[in-house]
């Protein structure tokens, strides 16, 4: 699984939205450094989270165990089982938003913004 990421906190600055369809084009576009913006694989039997600090990188996270939303996502293409047993409501979900402490994408490519737990609606949800 290929997952292509971005961080939510860069979408404020450049005035882009989870919403815009070429999202994920402007920000190839924008030469961002690797932090913010690229492209990582994820292993069989890691989450999206430990693929990601697997590959060098520290995403917010705090309980590892679906109880927070700190490590919050929004799968923006491609699928990621939303999670069981957790803390996120359903119309976040239905809204793409997933715990990456408990899953990954299933699809072979993915595009996930990551530091979602800044958006206004999950920061509610924080504990
Ligand atoms: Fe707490 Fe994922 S780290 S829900």
């Amino acid at each position: 699984v290929t997952v292509e990421y971005l961080d939510y906190e860069v979408l404020d600055d450049h005035g882009w939205s989870l919403g815009d369809d070429d999202l994920f084009e402007r920000a190839r576009r924008a030469d961002l450094d690797a932090e913010t913006h690229g492209r990582f694989a994820v292993e069989p039997g890691e989450t999206l989270l430990e693929a990601a600090e697997n590959n060098g990188f520290a995403w917010p996270f705090a309980c590892r165990g679906g109880a927070c939303t700190n490590c919050a996502v929004a799968i923006v293409d491609g699928e990621m089982p939303p999670p069981v047993g957790h803390i996120l409501p359903e119309e976040l979900i239905r809204r793409g938003i997933r715990l990456s402490c408990l899953a990954a994408p299933i699809t072979r490519d993915a595009k996930v913004v990551y530091n979602v737990k800044h958006m206004p609606d999950v920061a509610e949800f924080l504990l």
